[in-house]
């Protein structure tokens, strides 16, 4: 497939949509500030939707200007509300949760559909166009079993981007829920797997070829040791990051997946979601909590 062409037709409508001349594929992603004229992969965490919290509004208000979004979610809260309900008591090994098959249908019930339709719906509710899509629709994310001890839990082997680039020709904002097909090729082993949210938004990014990247969380940025944002990172920073005390839990898949939409050419950003306009700020070039790249 010819994956430059398609990032040239999103590109071309784009520019269409605003008036301006289409710039070249190739030039895309290293134009100076502000980067805000190609797509932008929004991750958008299950701890940020609250009532305080305008991503949706700054959504609908970029898709009006002409400018492509693609919307990456997490749920894992809601999940673990929905297992105790359902009475699955979660299992851990080594620290990490286990994806049993009962976990796993709660997971993919909940996410493709309960918070991706939510999401759906509420970005029409504020007059935008979105549509929901999982990584197992048109075979979009594939992954293997990452650790069998942990169950379910995918490790991304793939994007096809067509399904995104489908949607957004077609004028939707494509909203993803992460999980992934495995085994694709044997119909008679095919299942769905469970993927980490940033790690889907980053794969995605990179696949698409977006501008940027940006999670919205609930932190103002990446924090250094006196817990103070550090405003700018490079590629080589993060990794070093990555792999030191300063950083953990749910900051980890976030930095690495920061590091895979850099190599397909975005730059990324972590910020804090529940700031009011916190994705417009971000995209207008306004400082605000960590960028990488
Ligand atoms: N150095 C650091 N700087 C900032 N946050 C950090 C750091 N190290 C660890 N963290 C943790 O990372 C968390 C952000 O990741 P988390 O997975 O909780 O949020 P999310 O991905 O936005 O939401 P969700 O996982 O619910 O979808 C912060 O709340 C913080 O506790
Ligand atoms: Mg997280």
């Amino acid at each position: 497939m010819n994956t430059g062409r398609l990032t040239q037709d999103v590109e071309t409508l784009a520019c269409a949509a605003n008036g301006r001349a289409p710039v070249e594929a190739s030039t895309a992603s290293t134009r100076e500030e502000p980067l805000s004229n190609g797509t932008t992969v929004v991750k958008i965490g299950g701890s940020t939707l609250g009532s305080h919290d305008t991503t949706l509004e700054d959504l609908v208000a970029l898709q009006r200007e002409g400018r492509t979004a693609v919307v990456v979610h997490g749920g894992g809260k809601v999940i673990s509300e929905w297992m105790e309900k359902q009475g699955v008591k979660p299992k851990f090994v080594r620290g990490l949760r286990v994806t049993d098959e009962q976990s796993l249908d709660i997971a993919v019930a909940v996410l493709t559909g309960l918070i991706n339709k939510t999401l759906v719906a509420s970005l029409a509710a504020a007059g935008g166009k979105a549509m929901g899509l999982s990584g197992a629709d048109g075979g979009m994310i594939r992954g293997v079993v990452k650790d069998p001890e942990l169950g379910l839990v995918g490790t991304v082997t793939g994007v096809d981007p067509e399904p995104i680039h489908a949607v957004m020709r077609a004028g939707y904002i494509p909203v993803i829920a992460p999980v992934a097909v495995y085994g694709l090729t044997d119909s008679s082993q095919t299942t769905l797997l469970n993927i980490n949210a940033d790690t889907a938004a980053g794969e995605v990014a990179a696949a698409i070829g977006a501008e940027r990247l940006v999670f919205l969380t609930d932190v103002e940025g990446v924090y250094d040791n006196s817990r103070r944002v550090i405003p700018r990172l490079t590629e080589r920073q993060a990794r070093g990051l990555i792999g030191s005390s300063v950083i953990g839990g749910g900051m980890i898949p976030k930095l690495e997946a920061c590091l895979t939409s850099l190599s397909g050419g975005s730059v990324a950003h972590i910020v804090d979601g529940r700031l009011t306009r916190a994705l417009t700020e971000t995209l207008n070039g306004k400082a605000t909590g960590t960028r990488i790249g």
